[in-house]
């Protein structure tokens, strides 16, 4: 059986992260969206805010049956991806400026264990997405919702405001 890792801090999941996982999962067994825990990063949504919303997405796209949603530890995702099985990690491409981020990563991942990175570029329409960019306009009042599946858009509104 095959399985990726998709790996990210999902802070909130978006509309471009859904069609990654729903490009992942048409290529794979199974898909682990593994979500980062870094308790120095101020973000938008906690852990399990943030876990919670892709579950829902998941069982709303009909995708929970190959998609399960787990914490990445604080360790190496190398590490994560022997102790869960998987052969692969995928990242999702929105432009060079993406390459230029991801090539170094990668080649660690390779040198450190033989762990490849799939890369699959993201949908053109979805390419203006990213989740720092959704933070940023839903801080100064601007309207994300058309960027996100429902349980992010319900995870964002039930957010403390710390503005
Ligand atoms: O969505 P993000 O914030 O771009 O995701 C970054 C992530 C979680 C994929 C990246 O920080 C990561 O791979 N962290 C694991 C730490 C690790 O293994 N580092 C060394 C090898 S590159």
């Amino acid at each position: 059986m095959s399985t990726v890792v998709l790996p990210g801090s999902f802070d909130p999941f978006t509309l471009g992260h859904l069609d990654l996982a729903r490009r992942a999962a048409a290529l794979a067994d199974r898909v682990v969206i593994a979500v980062s825990h870094n308790p120095s990063k101020k973000g938008l949504l906690g852990l399990d805010a943030r876990k919670e919303a892709i579950a829902a997405t998941m069982a709303q796209e009909d995708l929970a049956d190959t998609v399960e949603v787990r914490t990445l530890p604080g360790g190496l995702l190398v590490d994560f991806c022997r102790e869960i099985g998987a052969g692969a990690v995928v990242r999702g491409l929105r432009s060079q400026l993406d390459l230029a981020y991801e090539e170094p990563m990668a080649r660690m991942n390779r040198h450190l264990a033989e762990i490849d990175t799939v890369f699959l570029l993201t949908e053109s329409s979805l390419a203006h997405i990213s989740s720092s960019l959704v933070r940023e306009v839903h801080a100064l009042g601007g309207e994300v919702s058309n960027m996100l599946p429902g349980p992010s858009q319900q995870a964002l509104v039930a957010a403390p405001d710390v503005s």
